[in-house]
């Protein structure tokens, strides 16, 4: 362990001693602190997220969630800007709980006076470090419609999503999900980081599930869009996305690079070669377009039309290399970094939770066509289309696990003046500040879902008093933020989502290594996806059909 780590955990346990009332205002404090620090020089130099707004956010919800009468609340209270649903302490950065109209608020007035344009341009400042230029901020300006209509396009369209979902030819890479086979060149790519070990030849395997499924998931998301150069080419690609995103956060709240911590160094180097990767990976995408001799004779005619529309309107608005490297890799991160840890916890519960292997199993099993063999049986098509209209139980526990495991949060920045109605509160915000929406911060009430820290599979299906059928229904949750710019792909990540869940299921057993019960791992993190404090060892099977089915 290295020196910053053991002093952050030795802070962290002492921390956690102290009574609550010291603790909450030692967070204000070291709040306010981390405020002047960070958040300074920002407002004058340039209109991004302040490095404020997410420690303000993590404070606020700490807050509300305790005592609303205990000093630290109300000393918060009295000092934060607004009121109502409104939470922050400076009007350039507001965090908004509990309000009740996000959707329409985002909706109605996104094209006017809120927007995310500037919060993509703040992403290249603080993920890649790029330095702040009037010449690349009206690239971005200019860039920002082309860069996300070819996506909303294909990924957010059933047609479109459909399409990219064949592409994946996920019935093959859920037949061959393990090769029983310790050997490097014989196993598949989502095995190498699993620490796989074959425990009866042919007949049983030993891995570590996370590493397994978020790997199995990159390796059928990623061919889709960016065809099988990029992938095949950049044997470090799925670790380093991994490292990366572990060190988004700290370069999110402006963290200084310099920190002695492993994950600092390790994600800045994970970062160093993805970006190296999808520069090369661009030039080739540019070479095939032009006609041209591609560099190493790649085979490029797989990439899709997304990778390729973005790629014109990247070169008509003169982005160099280095800056199309960043665009792109944001692409690979918003496919990958929300959907697989989500994958994670779905399989994880579907296989966890006593008799819901057998039942998905029935409601699935009309829309996964498997091959007649009797021994080793194959996934040959899947109808993504009719699981999605009637497979309702699988779509609660979608949900289910986003509610759990997911925590979406929306941020928009304030380009127009605008007056916001809140209850009895009438704000009046200002250009050039921004707002963020904590989504996930009623996922765990209890007076809207009882028993909240239970996993239910079929707590979101109501019946439809049209039909009388079961249908699984959002409600109040928002795993996707608001608005006009919400996920754009989030049709995709549906269907994704469905059908890995119901091939593994039809055709995979998994049960916990060392024949013990079920022990599902601490949760980590969040906003976004939370992560499993430590992996879940596992022991994968073909599933043995009997001979009626
Ligand atoms: C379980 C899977 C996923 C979840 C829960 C998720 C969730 C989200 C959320 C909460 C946002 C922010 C929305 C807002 O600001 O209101 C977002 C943005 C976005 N998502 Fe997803 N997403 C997922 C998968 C995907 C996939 C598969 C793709 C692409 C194929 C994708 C592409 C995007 C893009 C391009 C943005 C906009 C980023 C920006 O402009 O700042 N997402 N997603």
């Amino acid at each position: 362990m290295s020196l910053g780590n053991s002093i952050v955990q030795r802070a962290l346990i002492t921390y956690h001693d102290l009574s609550m009332a010291t603790k909450a205002a030692l967070a204000i404090s070291i709040a306010l602190v981390l405020y002047r620090f960070l958040f300074r020089h920002e407002s004058t130099r340039r209109k991004e997220l302040p490095a404020w707004g997410p420690i303000e956010m993590g404070l606020v919800m700490y807050l509300l969630d305790g005592a609303h009468n205990s000093m630290v609340y109300r000393i918060y209270s009295t000092i934060r800007r607004y009121g109502g649903s409104f939470y922050g302490i400076s009007s350039a950065n507001q965090t908004l709980i509990g309000y009740e109209d996000v959707d329409r608020l985002f909706s109605s007035q996104m094209n006017h006076a809120l927007s995310i344009e500037w919060h993509g341009y703040g992403l290249f400042l603080r993920f890649f470090g790029f330095p702040d230029t009037p010449a690349l901020r009206k690239k971005v300006e200019s860039t920002f419609k082309p860069w996300h209509s070819p996506i909303e396009r294909v990924f957010n369209n059933d047609a479109g999503a459909t399409a990219a979902f064949e592409r994946g030819n996920l019935p093959k890479m859920v037949s061959e999900f393990v090769s029983f086979s310790q050997e490097k060149e014989k196993m598949k790519r989502w095995e190498l980081r699993a620490d796989t070990k074959v425990i009866k030849q042919g007949e049983a395997v030993e891995a570590n599930f996370s590493a397994l499924i978020m790997d199995f998931g990159a390796c059928f998301t990623i061919p889709p869009i960016f065809g099988h150069d990029l992938l095949d080419r950049n044997p470090h690609l799925l670790e380093d996305i991994w490292k990366f995103d572990h060190v988004v956060p700290l370069l999110f709240i402006n963290m200084p690079k310099w920190v002695p911590f492993k994950v600092m160094k390790e994600g800045l180097k994970a970062r160093k070669r993805l970006l190296d990767g999808v520069e090369a990976f661009s030039r080739r995408v540019t070479q095939f377009q032009r006609g041209e001799k591609v560099d190493d004779a790649a085979e490029m005619s797989d990439v899709s039309d997304v990778v390729l529309e973005r790629n014109t309107a990247l070169k008509r608005n003169e982005w160099s290399y280095k800056e199309r490297a960043a665009s792109e890799l944001l692409v690979l991160f918003a496919s990958n970094t929300n959907t697989q840890p989500v994958l994670f916890w779905l399989v994880l519960y579907i296989y966890s939770t006593s008799g819901l292997v057998d039942t998905l199993r029935k409601e699935v099993a009309p829309f996964v066509t498997l091959s007649n063999s009797h021994n080793k049986k194959e996934i040959t098509a899947i109808d993504t289309s009719g699981m999605s209209r009637e497979c309702q139980l699988l779509k609660s526990i979608i949900l289910e696990t986003l509610r759990l495991a997911f925590g979406a949060v929306s941020t928009r920045f304030v380009k127009r003046p605008i007056t916001v109605q809140d209850g009895n509160h009438t704000h009046q915000l200002h250009p050039g500040t921004f707002l963020s929406v904590a989504h996930s911060f009623s996922q765990r009430d209890p007076s809207l879902y009882p028993d909240p820290d239970k996993f239910v599979p079929d707590r979101f299906l109501e019946t439809d008093p049209s039909s009388g059928k079961l249908v699984a229904k959002y409600g109040k949750l928002r795993p996707w933020g608001a608005g006009a710019s919400m996920c754009r792909g989030r049709l995709f990540a549906e269907k994704e989502l469905m059908a890995i869940g119901a091939a593994l299921v039809m055709l995979w057993d998994i049960s916990p290594a060392g024949g013990c019960e079920w022990r599902l791992p601490e949760m980590v993190g969040g906003p976004g996806p939370v992560k499993p404090k430590e992996d879940v060892r596992v022991v994968i099977q073909r599933r043995v059909f009997v001979s009626s089915e």
